[in-house]
This record gives C-alpha cells, sequence and structure tokens, in this order.
C-alpha cells in the first residue's frame, strides 16, 4: 500500500507541474469600483467608512491629508504666542514628535469602519500637506525623510519596496486583465515642491523623469493620475486677493509642463483625481489636450467647509461658493447644490461600466450616506481623442466654457467676490454681475 500510494502522489505532483507550467499566470480580476478620499482627522468621528465600504470598492486611493499630523494653534491677535496679525510672534501651524505622528497613525489605522476596509480592497495612496507633517510645506521640510517612512508604514507598503528608497512616495500601479487595464499614477507634490509664489516646481526633475517613462509605457484603457492638490481648478484666481488655496495653477510653468507631456505620450483615457480643499466637486479643462481632462476633488473624509463654520453660516458658504466665478466646473442636474461644490464630507466612487460598448465611466463625489451629490458619466471614448495634436484655440476677447482660464476673465468678474466682501464691509448693498 505504501508504495502505490508514493506512486500516486509522485503522479499528482507531476501533474500540477505540467498544468502550472502549461497555463499562463492567472488573469487579474477585472476592476469596476475605485473609491477614493481625503482629508480625514484621526481625532474625529469619521462615520463615512460605513458608506464607502458598503459601495464595496476595489481599490481605495489616500490622496493625502490621511492623518492631521501637525499642531495647529488658535487664531491669536493678542497675549503670549500671536498666530495673526502686526504682532505675530509664533507660526499658526508646527511639526509634532515622531512619537505623535506614530501615534495619530496609529489612531487613523484602528478607526472603526477604515479598519475593515483592507479586508475588501487594496489600499494606496500619496500625501498632502498635514501628513507630510506641516500645512503647505514643500522640500524645504527636514522631517520629510522621516515621515516618508510612517506614511509607508501605515500603508502597509512592504520593508523591501524601492519606493522606501526614493527621495518622495510617488508611485505607479497596474490593475485589471489585459485589455482592459487601469494605471494608476500617484504623485509627490511636496517632497520636491519649491515654495508658493516661486513658480518653481511642483514635482522635481527626478519625478519628473519617472512621469515621462509613466505616460509613454505600455498603453492602458484607463490612466488615473492622482495629485494631492487640484490640477484644472484654479480658484486663487477668483479668490485672491481674498484668499488662496495651492493648487497646480499656483506653479503654471509646471501645470503646462504636465499638459504638455501628456499631450505629447499620445496617452489616452487620462483623468486627474486630487483632495486638499475640503469640498468635493469636478472639473473640466477641454483646451489643454486634445480631449477633455477630468479632474475630480474630493475632500474631506471628515473635514469639510461647512462643518468649519456654525451651522447658520453654511447658507453663506453655500452662496459663497456658488458666486465664486469658475470656467471649468462641472455644473449640471446631478448637482445636490447650485454651485455643484458640496461643502460636507464626502468621498469619490468611480464605477466603471465594461459590459457596455463604448465602456462607461461614472464619476461622482457621495455623501456620507453614500448619496451622490454631484457626478458626471460619459463614454470612455470621450477620453479617447480623434484629433489629439490640436489643442481648440480660441480667440481673444472671447469666453468659452471649460476653455478659458480663469484668469483671462473680465476683470469686474474674476474679482466679484473681493468687490463683494467690499461693498459689503463699507455697507453697500451692490452685487456685481451675478450671472456668469
Ligand atoms: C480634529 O478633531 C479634533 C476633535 O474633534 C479637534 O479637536 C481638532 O481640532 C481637529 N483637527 C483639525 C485639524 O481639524
Ligand atoms: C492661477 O491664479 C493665480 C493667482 O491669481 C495666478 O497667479 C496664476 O497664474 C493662475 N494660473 C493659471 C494657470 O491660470
Amino acid at each position: 500500500m505504501g508504495s502505490n500510494w508514493r506512486w500516486r502522489r509522485w503522479l499528482l505532483v507531476l501533474c500540477t507541474i505540467i498544468v502550472s507550467g502549461g497555463a499562463s499566470k492567472p488573469e487579474e480580476p477585472l476592476v469596476t469600483r475605485i473609491a477614493f478620499g481625503s482629508c480625514a482627522n484621526q481625532s474625529a468621528p469619521q462615520p463615512i467608512w460605513n458608506a464607502i465600504i458598503d459601495f464595496d470598492p476595489q481599490l481605495f486611493i489616500w490622496l493625502g491629508d490621511n492623518i492631521y499630523g501637525d499642531v495647529r494653534r488658535p487664531f491669536k491677535l493678542f497675549g503670549k504666542e500671536r498666530t495673526i496679525g502686526p504682532w505675530k510672534n509664533v507660526p499658526r501651524f508646527v511639526p509634532s514628535s515622531q512619537q505623535e505622528m506614530e501615534s495619530r497613525y496609529h489612531k487613523a489605522k484602528t478607526i472603526p469602519g477604515y479598519s475593515r476596509l483592507p479586508q475588501t480592497a487594496k489600499v494606496i495612496g500619496t500625501w498632502d500637506d498635514h501628513d507630510y507633517g506641516l500645512n503647505d510645506a514643500g522640500k524645504e521640510f527636514s522631517r520629510k525623510v522621516n515621515n516618508q517612512r510612517l506614511l509607508l508604514n501605515f500603508l502597509d507598503e512592504p520593508q523591501d519596496s524601492p519606493r522606501r528608497k526614493q527621495e518622495g512616495v510617488y508611485a505607479s500601479y497596474i490593475f485589471g486583465p489585459t485589455n482592459r487595464q487601469i494605471k494608476v499614477i500617484l504623485l509627490d507634490t511636496r517632497y520636491h515642491r519649491d515654495p508658493l509664489r516661486s513658480d518653481g516646481s511642483v514635482l522635481g526633475s527626478s519625478q519628473w523623469a519617472w512621469l515621462e517613462k509613466e505616460l509613454n509605457g505600455p498603453k492602458t484603457t484607463i490612466t488615473i493620475i492622482g495629485s494631492s492638490v487640484q490640477v484644472i481648478s484654479n480658484l486663487s484666481a477668483t479668490t485672491g486677493p481674498l484668499f488662496y488655496l495651492e493648487s497646480w495653477g499656483r506653479f503654471p510653468k509646471e501645470r503646462n509642463r504636465l499638459f504638455k507631456l501628456i499631450l505629447d505620450s499620445k496617452r489616452e483615457g487620462i483623468f486627474f483625481i486630487s483632495g486638499d480643499v475640503h469640498f468635493g466637486e469636478i472639473y473640466r479643462y477641454d483646451c489643454a489636450t486634445g480631449y477633455p481632462l477630468y479632474d475630480v476633488t474630493s475632500s474631506g473624509l471628515s473635514q469639510a467647509v461647512e462643518k468649519a463654520v456654525p451651522g447658520s453660516l453654511s447658507l453663506i458658504v453655500r452662496f459663497v461658493a456658488w458666486l465664486t466665478p469658475t470656467t471649468m466646473r462641472v455644473m449640471n442636474q446631478n448637482c445636490r447644490f447650485r454651485s455643484c461644490t458640496y461643502g460636507q464630507p464626502n468621498f469619490r466612487a468611480i464605477e466603471i461600466d465594461w459590459s457596455t460598448t463604448p465602456v462607461t465611466l461614472k464619476l461622482e463625489v457621495r455623501d456620507v450616506n453614500g448619496y451622490p451629490v454631484t457626478g458626471v458619466k460619459f463614454p470612455l471614448l470621450e477620453l479617447q481623442s480623434l484629433s489629439m495634436n490640436s489643442v481648440p484655440s480660441i480667440k481673444l476677447g472671447t469666453h468659452r466654457r471649460h476653455c478659458t482660464l480663469e484668469v483671462n476673465l473680465p476683470w469686474i468678474v474674476r474679482y466679484r467676490l473681493a468687490i463683494l466682501f467690499y461693498f459689503s464691509v463699507t455697507g453697500t448693498s451692490y452685487i456685481p454681475l451675478l450671472n456668469y
């Protein structure tokens, strides 16, 4: 009996070798549902994870401010530590110690809801300023090397991963079976970034070289480029001089370089995802490459502009959002609010329907209960340009939606927020040019 058994076992092993040698690697599963989000305060309740888990994404992408790692001092005009005003003597944000960062990451990772996500979804991500370690920080920030390790630990990056050896957390992934692949490129907009207002570099030369290779590499049906800060929207152009936000728009030379790289790569099916701003919205720019470039912003999972103000003021926030001139925001009937921005906690749901011809793409911002608050649905064909090399041009002095830059709006439209602010402060009620 013994020898008979041994003989059968050998036969089994032989068969296994033949079968596994003959068949190719098992195909990767088709990816149809991706979620992403940003701006999650580890000390605040994060009920939104229930809605994300209900959506059942196969992939979840962190787009930064995955924790709030720095220390924020209160606004103080007088007293010992003054954070604003002419007598300001301390910065408003300061980095926290390594132990503190580690303990905040630990808190974030064990949040009920989020801690269940990795059981059903692959989780990847990049960072923004607060998890990089300091509000609005760039390449000058000295703790970046250490904090890179902390982020990669949080994301369970393998110890031998090349991502632990490079300068910056940028990375790329390919998911899905042959001919239906999705590439995800995650940028690092912090590690190499020159100071704001310098019009210097956002990505730095090593990351630019890497990105060029990634975009020119093997084609995929869809390519998602994740940037912590917004790529298409340039809110600062219309909210200044009242306030300014971080974005690629603040680095016009780098932004043009990015668009040119995409154009030259002739890569189709690209869209952007972003975070940072504490509200959700969808942008679209038709005049950068041969096809519309979408930028879907989801921010934040817990941090949101309407939550930052007392309840009665949320209507004012919505009014300001509606009043802010925008040439690129997608406005349609799918929005919960007229402004088509959403200032409550939100996440982004991306759905790809591979069964239709052509393939359709649905991009939605969803609220804490999983209901859509703004969204677009279009055939992927829309991102497959027939005239890849022709960037539509518009005549000087004319304005076209999704094409004219905000800085080229007539000044009375461009600055209407500031004008309204001025007149409300000086007590005159006059609202210039509401309908643009
Ligand atoms: C995070 O939440 C805690 C608790 O609600 C709050 O005290 C803290 O100020 C929040 N941090 C930020 C950056 O909003
Ligand atoms: C974005 O707005 C800022 C502030 O007005 C301006 O300096 C910058 O040139 C704008 N960028 C683009 C690409 O229009």
